[in-house]
């Protein structure tokens, strides 16, 4: 009989100046499994920005009330690995399945040998997808789903509109690319010119190069505007819309960066104040277009969409680094430098 083995954790120590990463791959304690949850092997753990920026102290505020902040953390939300165990509750999981999910953002990340979670948050991976392939996407897709619900894309309303883009190169951008493109949408994507001819691969119907357009000179005849890039552009972005236009979604709005530096009350004083800004860009619009700062949160329409596109036609991100948990800095190191490809922890390389 094989001694059980001890569940490991990366443990990241938060240290505001960015250059100095702190991650230490160590034993945790085992985890007790909720009768409605599974327990999985992690054997491929992906890298997100979010995961950079909180080794930095991004969020922290925010983030505690999740139970996410602290000066030690486990970072990740995505996974890929095989069911050891479930819960009393479990039927349809059973050990041995390999599957891929989504930890809710909190005091459990997925940055572990081994995770328990909801089966609400996990599926089976179809016969073959490679893992790390999987791991990249529940993340991102799980952002870009909330982002396209809160402006009321989805397969039936998309194939009659006009998204532009902005942040196309990005995980978030080129996934939305993806999706929008299959349900029928025209996609502007504005990118960096690395990242031009993988956007028209990829589906985009026009591409605007961001380093040589200025997003003013981009005319204003989009039915709905995302924007992935940087909030210093949101104006411009939601500058695009036309006079019936369905709305603006952003992910890099300033919340938790204003509550961070701050605190509640002047941090959160200052984020009203710039929705209301936006707000007032969209008075113009009839019937009155939606402005959403997009959040991640997992979602189970979100989970059963991607695994349609998995056992279907895969949605795409590159993984261009892989690195064992144990020398994880690598990993961190190549997200953290604005890439736009993505990086993976694995168990065995
Ligand atoms: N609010 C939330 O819950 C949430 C969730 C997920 C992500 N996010 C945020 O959303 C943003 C996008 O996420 P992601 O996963 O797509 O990030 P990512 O994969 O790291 O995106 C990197 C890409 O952004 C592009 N970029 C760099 N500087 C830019 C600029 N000034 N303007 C426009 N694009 C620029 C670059 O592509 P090119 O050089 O080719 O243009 C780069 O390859 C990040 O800031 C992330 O933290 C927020």
């Amino acid at each position: 009989m094989t001694a059980p083995r001890v569940p490991m954790a990366l443990t990241c120590r938060v240290s505001p100046a960015a250059t100095e990463l702190s991650l230490r791959w160590q034993s945790a304690p085992a985890r007790p499994l909720g009768h409605d949850q599974v327990r999985v092997a992690v054997q491929v753990a992906s890298v997100n920005p979010i995961d950079v920026k909180r080794a930095a102290g991004y969020g922290q505020r925010v983030l505690s009330l999740m139970g996410a902040g602290g000066a030690e953390l486990v970072l990740g939300n995505d996974f890929a690995g095989v069911v050891t165990e479930v819960g009393s509750g479990v039927k349809h999981l059973a050990p041995g399945v390999r599957v891929w999910g989504l930890v809710p953002t909190g005091a459990q990340g997925s940055h572990r040998s081994e995770v328990c979670v909801s089966t609400r948050w996990v599926r089976p991976l179809p016969d073959g997808v490679p893992m790390a392939s999987a791991a990249v996407l529940p993340y991102t897709f799980t952002t870009l789903w909330r982002a396209l619900a809160a402006v009321g894309l989805d397969a039936q309303t998309a194939g009659a509109c006009r998204v532009l883009i902005n942040g196309a190169g990005g995980a978030l951008g080129q996934l939305a690319i993806q999706v929008l493109s299959r349900w029928g949408a025209s996609v502007t994507a504005v990118c960096g010119p690395r990242s031009l001819e993988r956007s028209v691969a990829l589906g985009a119907a026009q591409v605007v190069d961001r380093h040589a357009t200025a997003l003013s000179a981009v005319p204003s005849a989009f039915d709905a505007t995302l924007n992935f890039g940087l909030w210093a552009d949101d104006a411009e972005v939601m500058a695009r819309l036309h006079a019936s236009a369905r709305g603006h979604a952003t992910t890099v709005h300033p919340l938790l960066a204003e509550i961070d530096a701050h605190g509640w009350m002047a941090g959160g004083l200052s984020c009203w104040r710039a929705w209301q800004g936006g707000r007032r860009r969209l008075q113009g619009i009839a019937p009155p277009a939606r402005q959403a700062w997009t959040v991640f949160r997992p979602d189970e329409g979100a989970m059963d969409a991607l695994q349609a596109s998995l056992l279907s036609r895969p949605l795409v991100l590159d993984v261009a680094h892989r690195a064992p948990f144990g020398q994880a800095d690598s990993a961190f190191v190549h997200v953290g430098q604005g890439r736009s490809t993505r990086a993976v922890l694995v168990a065995h390389l």
